[in-house]
């Protein structure tokens, strides 16, 4: 709830005394003792009455304080974490207040100053949320009101994300540490290798397919897409007998041909949709397994990752340019075939990897198809239009975004868009053919 501030006579605003449960505790205090030393000196059944009165009202406010302060550390999690909080929240209600108070037009005796909560999720994140008043000024004040409040130990974390909420009363803020780089850069293949369903996305940064199904990249050229794309495929493809499929319209991996089965890499547009159809097919047999084990194990909801089957993958990239160059018949069979692995792959251990331009540019994939996918990764400086597409209507922050950098919404991670840092596997030259073809090697062999 919004406080009120009153301007004091030095025109400075301030909560007045009533509104301050200490003041009215200090003042029901006061009277308690005031008629302890009355009933003292002149002895009264009325005295008597105001003092066990008064006493009890100073007990139930300080319990309920208490209860309130124990609510909200358990809450917080540690005193520590609890101490945070609300000095973030006190900084950034003195930042907000000084933005209003001088506003001209809020030149009033009284100003309603939003009530701030924020929830510290070190080192992930911070999360400040501020109540959305009326007439309040824009996302872009706030987010400089609201990086200017972080100081001290905290002053490495921004914003890095704003938005509304859907009801159009909060305003949700992201603030990472932006002095830490989270770009994934492993020296070695080992340092790729992963369990079964596992990637690495970038430093802190894990997803398992299993439970968040589906990764696609947007971005545009040069923005680091097929090398986001090909350290995800380096680790699929050591997981133990995994199956990649590759799509290659731009014939990117065709040097991987001298060592990996023709009938997984596609690049021209028939090869990929006899080539979906097959995954589509392998699907619908994994239904059938998946179907006996939930029989032989009477569990419901039993996925292909729960009996132990490997992971299939369809790597896509640059679908839009592949679409361009379908004919309507075409097009229409590879929508059909998408979407069967991204809505049925789910339950059976197959999923689909893409990489595309902007969504705004590159409308193959409706919001239907998009939603599917848990991981949704949008490099570069977008549009607020790509953003909200690539979101589902969540904008990231509008700004500078340096080369190779990007923001990422994930299911079970965070709601609202972060910083993505695109893998670097140039610096230990793990982006090499060689180096693809262990991985292979390592993955097909089993070897764990
Ligand atoms: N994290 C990174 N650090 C340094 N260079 C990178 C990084 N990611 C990509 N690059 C380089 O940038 C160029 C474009 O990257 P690429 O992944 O091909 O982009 P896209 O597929 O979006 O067009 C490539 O030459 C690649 O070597
Ligand atoms: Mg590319």
């Amino acid at each position: 709830m919004a406080k009120t501030y009153k301007k004091n006579a030095q025109n400075v605003y301030k909560v007045p005394l009533y509104a301050q449960f200490l003041a009215w505790w200090g003042l029901v205090f006061g009277l308690a003792v005031l008629f302890l030393v009355i009933g003292y000196f002149v002895p009264s059944k009325l005295c008597q009455f105001g003092i066990i009165g008064l006493w009890s009202l100073v007990a139930i406010l300080t319990i309920w304080r208490a209860y309130i302060l124990t609510k909200s550390v358990i809450k917080a999690g540690t005193i520590g974490k609890y101490i945070t909080q609300r000095g973030a929240e006190k900084a950034v209600t003195k930042s907000l207040l000084a933005t209003m108070s001088v506003n001209r037009l809020q030149d009033t005796p009284f100003i309603s100053v939003p009530s701030v909560r924020v929830c510290d999720s070190r080192p992930s994140r911070i999360s400040v949320e501020v109540e959305k008043l009326a007439g309040m000024y824009d996302i872009e004040r706030l987010t400089e009101d609201i990086n200017s409040s972080f100081k001290g130990k905290l002053g490495c974390y921004a914003v890095t994300s704003g938005m509304i909420t859907t009801d159009g009363l909060t305003y949700k803020f992201v603030l990472e540490d932006v002095a830490t780089d989270k770009t994934w850069r492993p020296a070695t293949l080992k340092q790729m290798k992963q369990p079964s369903h596992v990637l690495t996305l970038q430093e802190g940064l894990k997803i398992n397919l299993a439970d968040f199904p589906h990764i696609i990249c947007w971005g545009k050229s040069g923005a680091g897409k097929s090398t986001t794309l090909i350290s995800l495929l380096v680790q699929s493809l050591m997981w133990s007998k995994s199956e990649i499929y590759i799509v290659d319209p731009k014939n990117e991996f065709s040097a991987m041909s001298e060592f990996y089965p023709a009938n997984r890499i596609a690049v021209e547009i028939d090869d990929v949709l006899r080539m979906l159809s097959y995954v589509c097919d392998k699907i619908s047999s994994r239904q059938k397994i998946v179907a006996d084990g939930v029989k032989t194990h009477q569990k419901m909801g039993l996925r292909a990752y729960d009996l132990g089957l490997s992971p299939i993958v369809v790597m896509a990239d640059e679908i839009g340019s592949l679409v361009a160059s379908m004919d309507s018949k075409q097009k229409k069979e590879f929508l059909a075939l998408v979407t069967q692995i991204v809505q049925k792959g789910r339950s059976v251990s197959c999923f689909a990897i893409f990489g595309t331009q902007s969504p705004k540019t590159d409308t193959t994939l409706s919001s239907d198809i998009r939603s599917q996918f848990a991981t949704k990764i949008l490099l570069g400086l977008a549009s607020g239009e790509n953003q909200r597409m690539a979101f589902d209507g969540e904008v990231a922050r509008k700004g500078n975004i340096e080369r190779f950098k990007g923001f990422y919404v994930s299911d079970g991670k965070t709601e609202q868009p972060m910083l993505f840092h695109v893998p670097d596997l140039h610096s230990h030259g793990l982006n090499d053919l060689k180096i693809i073809k262990k991985a292979y090697e390592l993955g097909f062999s089993g070897n764990q």
